[in-house]
């Protein structure tokens, strides 16, 4: 947990469409218990990019880990919903600044792949994708991402989304 939030503290983001802030922070510091049972069963509402409410669709956060270190994080969701076909997808994933550069998105992205196989009854997953973000389109391309469209962005005007998808 100290080692978590060394990497928020640092910028990396629960969620890549909107950073952390100092009060986020501190709530997880001040309960990180109650932090650690909402990644466990994440709560079925969701604050949406624009600050509005929705429904939360099933998910599951894997923690990728050096011995007490966080490097960064793997989130599937079970299913899609309208939102998520647009931008947002099954998968989503973020390294924390400091550990960037040094292949464990690609690595994590293999693993958290392997994961949804064993666990998942997914035959392909969405991953969607900022134009202006060549490092993850790396990342997915080198895990068999294959583009099928770009769309605009729902959450920022005029910014483009790819879709991407990898057969299971
Ligand atoms: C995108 C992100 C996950 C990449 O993490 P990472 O651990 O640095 O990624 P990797 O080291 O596995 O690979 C990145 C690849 O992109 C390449 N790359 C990095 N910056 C690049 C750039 N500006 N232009 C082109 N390629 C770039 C790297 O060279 C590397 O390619 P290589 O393996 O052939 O050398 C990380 O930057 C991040 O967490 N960003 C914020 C959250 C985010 O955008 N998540 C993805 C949402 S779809």
């Amino acid at each position: 947990m100290p080692s978590f939030l060394e990497a928020l503290r640092e910028g990396y983001s629960r969620d890549t469409l909107r950073a952390e802030t100092p009060e986020s922070i501190a709530e997880i510091a001040a309960d990180p218990e109650a932090f650690i049972e909402s990644q466990r069963n994440p709560p079925t509402t969701v604050t949406l990019p624009d600050g509005g409410q929705g429904a939360a669709v099933p998910s599951s956060v894997l923690w990728y880990v050096e011995g007490e270190t966080f490097l960064g994080s793997f989130h599937v969701r079970h299913h899609l919903n309208e939102n998520l076909e647009k931008v947002g997808g099954h998968v989503g994933y973020a390294v924390r600044p400091s550990a960037r550069g040094n292949g464990h998105a690609s690595a994590m992205l293999a693993e958290g792949l392997d994961y949804i196989r064993a666990n998942l009854p997914l035959r392909r997953v969405l991953l969607t994708v900022n134009a202006l973000n060549p490092a993850s389109i790396k990342v997915i391309e080198k895990n068999g991402g294959v583009h099928t469209a770009s769309v605009p962005h729902i959450w920022r005007p005029g910014e483009t989304a790819l879709h991407y998808w990898i057969a299971l």
